[in-house]
This record gives C-alpha cells, sequence and structure tokens, in this order.
C-alpha cells in the first residue's frame, strides 16, 4: 500500500513512519521541516513544503492510496491568541486536501483529532466518542471542523475517513525543550536540575499513552476497514501531574524541587477516554504501562544529552 504521511517528519509521524516501513509500506511524507532528532530515512520519498503550497501538497498526493493526516500549525495552549490563524492554516487547508483527495481517488484519511481537547470539559468520566463535544479552544473547534467535514466528504463524494482522537502521547522524539509533553519537558527540567513548575496543585488529571501504543492504533486503520469512523486512543486511566512526578522520582532517581503557583483558568481540570470502542472493533490494547514509558522517554532525553558531549 501507498501511504503519504502528512506532518510525517514530526513526533507521531516519525513512528509511524518506522512502523510502516517495518510493514512493508511504500511510504512518502510531506512535511515542511526535516526530523529533529534524525537523517531522512532509507525507502521513505520526502517531499517538503508548507501545507498552504497546494502545488507541492497536490504533487505529493499522486499515486498514493492513504492518507494520514497530522499536520496542525498551532497547539492547544497558544491557538486562542489568533483564531483566525487557526482557521485559515488547518480547516481551509484542510478542505483543500479533501479536495485534492477527492480528485486524486484517494482511498482513505486518517485523521490526528485531540482527545483531549474535543469534548472540553468532561460531563462524565471517561469520555466516551459519543459524548459532547464542546471545546474550550480554538485548535479543539478547529479539530471539531475538519471532523465535521471529513463526514460531509463522505457523503458526497464517498471519501472513507478514520478519526482518531488521542489523549496526551508521549515518548521518545518528543522534543524536552518544546511547550507541549509534560513528561519530556519535565525530564528534561530534571536532567538539567532546573525546578519543575507546576500550575495549580497538581492535581490535574490527564490520560498518557505511550507513542508506541497510539502508533499501534493508527497502523491498525490505516490497514483495516473499521467499524466506526471515530475511535479514542488513551491509557483510559487518569493520572495526576503529582502521580508522574512520583513515578519521575522513581525513575530518574532524582530528589528534584517543584514550585507550585496560580493555576490556569483554561485547564480542563480532569480528562480521561474511555477507549472501549477501539479496544473491542480494532482489538487493540495499551502494552506499555505508564512507568515503562517514562522510562525509555529518560532513555531518550539521556541520550541527547550524551550526543551533545
Ligand atoms: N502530541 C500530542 O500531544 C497530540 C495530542 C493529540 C493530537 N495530536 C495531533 O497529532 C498530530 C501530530 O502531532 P505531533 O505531536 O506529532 O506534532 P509535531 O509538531 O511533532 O509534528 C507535526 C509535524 O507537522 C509539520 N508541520 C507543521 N505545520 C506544518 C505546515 N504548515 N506545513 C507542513 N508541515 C507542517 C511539522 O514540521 C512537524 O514535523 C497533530 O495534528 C496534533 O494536533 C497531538
Amino acid at each position: 500500500m501507498k501511504i503519504l504521511v502528512l506532518g510525517g517528519n514530526g513526533f507521531i509521524g516519525s513512528h509511524l513512519v518506522d512502523k510502516l516501513l517495518l510493514k512493508g509500506h511504500s511510504v512518502r511524507v510531506f512535511d515542511k521541516n526535516d526530523e529533529h532528532y534524525r537523517k531522512r530515512l532509507n525507502g521513505v520519498e520526502y517531499h517538503v513544503g508548507e501545507f498552504g503550497n497546494r502545488g507541492v501538497l497536490s504533487d505529493a498526493l499522486n499515486g498514493i492510496d492513504v492518507v494520514v493526516h497530522l499536520i496542525c500549525t498551532t497547539l492547544p495552549k497558544t491557538s486562542n491568541d489568533d483564531p483566525v490563524f487557526d482557521m485559515q492554516s488547518n480547516v481551509i487547508e484542510t478542505l483543500f486536501l479533501l479536495e485534492q483527495c477527492r480528485a486524486n481517488n484517494i482511498k482513505k484519511i486518517i485523521f490526528a483529532s485531540s482527545g483531549g481537547t474535543i469534548y472540553g470539559i468532561p460531563q462524565v468520566l471517561p469520555v466516551q466518542e459519543d459524548d459532547q463535544t464542546n471545546p474550550i479552544c480554538s485548535y479543539g473547534i478547529g479539530k471539531l471542523t475538519i471532523e465535521k467535514y471529513l463526514y460531509l466528504f463522505k457523503k458526497l463524494h464517498g471519501l472513507d475517513f478514520v478519526i482518531i482522537r488521542p489523549s496526551n502521547p508521549f515518548g521518545p522524539r518528543q522534543n524536552p525543550l518544546g511547550i507541549q509533553g509534560v513528561i519530556p519537558v519535565f525530564l528534561g527540567k530534571i536532567l538539567r536540575n532546573e525546578p519543575i513548575q507546576i500550575w495549580g496543585t497538581g492535581d490535574i488529571v490527564r490520560d498518557y499513552i505511550y507513542i508506541d501504543d497510539l502508533v499501534d492504533a493508527f497502523y491498525h486503520v490505516v490497514v483495516t476497514k473499521t467499524m466506526s469512523t471515530i475511535y479514542n486512543i488513551g491509557s483510559g486511566n487518569g493520572h495526576s501531574l503529582n502521580d508522574l512526578l512520583s513515578i519521575m522520582k522513581k525513575v530518574t532517581k532524582s530528589d528534584f524541587s517543584i514550585t507550585y503557583t496560580t493555576a490556569r483558568s483554561y485547564d480542563v481540570p480532569e480528562i480521561y477516554l474511555d477507549i472501549n470502542r477501539a479496544s473491542k472493533e480494532l482489538n487493540w490494547e495499551p502494552q506499555i504501562t505508564l512507568e515503562q514509558g517514562i522510562q525509555s522517554t529518560w532513555d531518550f532525553i539521556k541520550s541527547l544529552s550524551v550526543q551533545k558531549e
């Protein structure tokens, strides 16, 4: 199968590309950047361009069977700063992509939505796919809008799609100096002997999923015909920031310092996903415990500092 991964040089994309290559698929990547932590891979065809560059994108779609759409130009935290940019660069450009998928007879598109933002503040936990969606950030509104257009394109033009709503993925190749992903960011601070700052009391609960488990779910929906079109992909369990910190103390064997400051108004206090649909229909279960995942992320972050020396 010939698969195009949009955003294939990012955190999730690079792991998915590895899995697709391992399974013998023909892989093309469309991205504006090269991978941050590795050189270009043998066997991957790279198309470099901005998502908004419609000519390059159209070329990249030529001869492709399945598209995995992992490009996102904003983050939940920053998306509210410029919602116009968010809609233009994500929603409008994705609409162009869908038109091009239709023109190129693409068989299926897989879209990375967001289990952490699309539901807003949950009424009931764990959150199921059919629960209310009331995002409280522009990023989540954009993801939901794209989901609705996927339905429309299926209805109007028969373009097949699957939506993955990941919770909070983490693991190697997630940037410890970035502003997303508390696990690598905290571990990076621990390695640099910097204090960890927590907004609020550390009781905020999230659902952390190790990257290999998330990628297994993506792989499954790429290669099989699914019963449903939307899947929550998470661990199915909630962990507070304080839980994470105590596991990090154990894994890193470090007695790092923590400062607690005022809580941020836009943080959803508690969310974790119901993963029963994926577990039944995809025959998928997360395999890696939070502690195992933190250990391998820690190993990766330590290896980066060794490379620099
Ligand atoms: N990481 C998470 O916590 C998380 C959680 C839920 C959903 N998602 C979604 O999964 C997808 C992948 O996330 P990720 O963590 O791998 O992100 P990432 O930032 O690591 O990777 C995104 C890739 O897209 C590329 N890209 C961004 N803007 C582009 C543009 N305008 N033109 C061309 N390429 C562009 C980047 O260069 C990067 O390689 C995104 O859609 C994201 O919204 C991520």
